[in-house]
């Protein structure tokens, strides 16, 4: 492994599926960088195999140990910052995070959320979204800002809902989607195409609108 190409730190608390897209893109030649490292706050997580089983070191901080969320995650920048990233990724990381830790990693920190963000910021989204009524649902990866779920958006994808949708059926569609997404965010921002400015995310030198780029009609990722 090329200890010079540009770093990412995946962020997880579970099954890690996405991180798995992430780890065939960059094994692929797709993302042109390596994972430095994944962290979990959980042991025993299925993402934390997904790492092992690719050769990618792992490291868990228990945030249960830890006496505050302050010190947790003073806890996770010290551990991620030994790997100097160029782009941290949360991946179904499931803890808040303080705004010091989301200053400390200001413009290099993104997320993905089961939804068409501004819309179904936080949790249950697919169960919200048919409550809603809602023809049209996806999912959204943002730049991570103090505020929860709402920093400034890269790209969604979307996904039509059905009649006789349940909450399970959509998720699943959804995160099919999320598999296309994240790793194309990843390498946009790792290929310096894609960056955080003061006015918003830029893609190839132009603003992206309020809502991300749509990549919905793409089908294949690795040759955006
Ligand atoms: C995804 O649905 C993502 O949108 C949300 O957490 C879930 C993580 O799933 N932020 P996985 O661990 O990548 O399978």
């Amino acid at each position: 492994m090329n200890q010079n190409q540009r770093a990412m730190v995946v962020l997880i608390s579970g099954s890690g599926t996405n991180l798995q897209a992430i780890i065939n893109g960059v094994e692929s030649g797709a993302i042109p960088g390596r994972i430095a490292a994944v962290l979990s706050n959980k042991t025993n997580v299925k993402g934390l195999e997904r790492a092992e089983e690719h050769g990618i070191p792992t490291i868990v901080l228990d945030h249960k140990a830890y006496d505050s969320r302050e010190s947790f995650d003073q806890a996770m920048i010290d551990a991620i910052d030994e790997h100097n990233p160029n782009l941290v990724v949360l991946a179904g990381f499931m803890r808040i995070l303080t705004e010091e830790f989301v200053n400390h990693y200001a413009g290099k920190l993104i997320n993905i959320h089961p939804s068409l963000l501004p819309k179904f910021k936080g949790l249950n989204t697919h169960q919200r979204a048919l409550d809603e009524g809602e023809a049209i649902h996806g999912c959204s990866v943002h730049y991570v800002t103090f505020e929860l779920d709402g920093g400034p958006i890269i790209g969604q994808r979307s996904v039509a809902i059905e009649t006789n949708d349940t909450a399970d059926l959509l998720a699943a569609r959804v995160q099919k989607e999320e598999h296309i997404l994240y790793p194309l965010a990843c390498k946009l921002i790792m290929e310096g195409r894609l960056s955080l400015e003061k006015d918003g995310p830029h893609l190839d030198g132009n603003l992206l609108p309020a809502t991300g780029q749509d990549f919905s009609q793409l089908e294949q990722w690795e040759e955006f």
